[in-house]
């Protein structure tokens, strides 16, 4: 365990976004994080999983600390879930593949989001119908102040849409440690969402099961979003907004090709991305920073770009949002 100095920080957020960080280490264990926590106590500390939802505007003068606590268990098993317990710093992917090989169901349509076990509550990651909160069990994290390990159940997280605790009244006080998912021993297939259906069709797929299904939503995925190896990104920057009927309906008679997703609450869920494109944004490019050709929802780094480029166009882009709609849109990446 080794702590680095003005380190850059490029490699380790898929942005590729080049500032330095003071100091830099990583951490397996509690009392590895223990130990680097001591001596800097009095620094702001930023703990980092892939970095795969972060932007950094500015070189960070504290200490980042990059979460690698690995393992995989199974703790338990009752009839019809297996209990399986995964270490934070474990990559997302590889966990979704290492259940959908012991045919555990119900991470199959959350394949291939990047980064790592540990952010996963942070933001209840969700794709293509199912968030991540439908089969969480509990996590353990620890209380820097506190210097100990706290356990939280599904209502302690008070997960939302790309939200939870750990991103509002808890923001920056918790390192998650390890987080524990209840799998179904038997699936239940959930392809209603998006192209799922037609994908599997197009794969000539008879016999639904959970491998088809990861697979499919890897290719839906691949064609959409940008690599983050071959272009800087961080997947939607902003979150899809949700309004009430009413505003929906003078938009919808203003802008009859408006996409938008009826909630059970009786709101609808815009599509942020249609919103974007409708004000001219996609495809364009600002020097190194620009907006994604296929997925107005996702800003791009074409090499260069600074943090602060990329988040002087989010600007540009929530203002002519709300000039051309009233829609007021909330960035989704985490900003630093
Ligand atoms: P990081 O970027 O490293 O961290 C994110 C935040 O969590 C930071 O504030 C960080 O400080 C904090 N954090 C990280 N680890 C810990 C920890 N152990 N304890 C405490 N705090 C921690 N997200 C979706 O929900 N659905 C998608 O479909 C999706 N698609 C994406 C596609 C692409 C191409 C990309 C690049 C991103 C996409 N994302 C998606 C966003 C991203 O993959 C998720 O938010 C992911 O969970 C981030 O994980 P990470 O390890 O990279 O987090
Ligand atoms: N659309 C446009 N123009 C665009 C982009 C999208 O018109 O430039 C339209 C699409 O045609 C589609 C609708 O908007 O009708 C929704 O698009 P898509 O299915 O691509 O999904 P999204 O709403 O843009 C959300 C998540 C993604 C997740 C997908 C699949 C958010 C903020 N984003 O994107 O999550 O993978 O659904 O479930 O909720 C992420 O969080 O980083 C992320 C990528």
């Amino acid at each position: 365990m080794q702590i680095e100095q003005n380190i850059s920080l490029r490699q380790y957020n898929t942005f590729g976004i080049d500032v330095k960080a003071k100091l830099f280490s990583s951490f397996g264990t509690q009392e590895e994080l223990d130990d680097l926590l001591t001596p800097t106590s009095k620094l702001p500390t930023i703990i980092l999983g892939g970095g795969s939802n972060i932007l950094f505007t500015k070189d960070f003068d504290g200490l980042v600390l990059k979460n690698e606590t690995k393992g995989i268990d199974l703790i338990k098993e009752d009839l019809n879930h297996v209990y399986v317990r995964s270490g934070a710093g474990e990559n997302w992917h590889q966990f979704v593949l290492y259940a959908i090989q012991r045919n555990w169901a119900g991470l199959e349509n959350l394949s291939l989001i990047p980064g790592n076990v540990g952010a996963s509550p942070m933001q209840n990651i969700g794709a293509y119908g199912v968030e991540i909160r439908e089969i969480f069990d509990e996590l353990e994290a620890y209380h820097k102040k506190e210097r100990k390990i706290h356990t939280f159940s599904a209502n302690d997280c008070e997960f939302g849409y790309r939200d939870s605790v750990f991103k509002k009244k808890y923001r920056n006080d918790f390192v998650i440690m390890n987080v524990t998912f209840r799998l179904n021993k038997k699936p239940h297939f959930n392809i209603s969402y998006g192209a799922i259906e037609e994908e599997l069709e197009k794969m000539g797929v008879k016999d639904l099961n959970i491998q088809a299904v990861s697979q499919a939503v890897i290719n839906i995925r691949s064609s959409k979003l940008p690599d983050p190896a071959k272009i800087g990104n961080a997947g939607s920057f902003f979150k899809n907004p949700e309004i009430g009927m009413k505003q929906y309906n003078k938009l919808q008679a203003l802008f009859p090709d408006i996409i938008g997703y009826p909630l059970q609450n009786g709101n609808t869920k815009l599509a942020a991305g249609w919103l974007i494109e409708a004000c001219g944004w996609k495809g364009i490019r600002r020097g190194d920073a620009g907006v994604h050709t296929q997925q107005a929802l996702v800003l791009v780094n074409y090499g260069e770009a600074t943090g602060k480029e990329l988040y002087d166009l989010s600007e540009k882009i929530l203002q002519s949002v709300k000039r051309k709609f009233g829609i007021q849109l909330e960035r989704e990446v985490n900003i630093i």
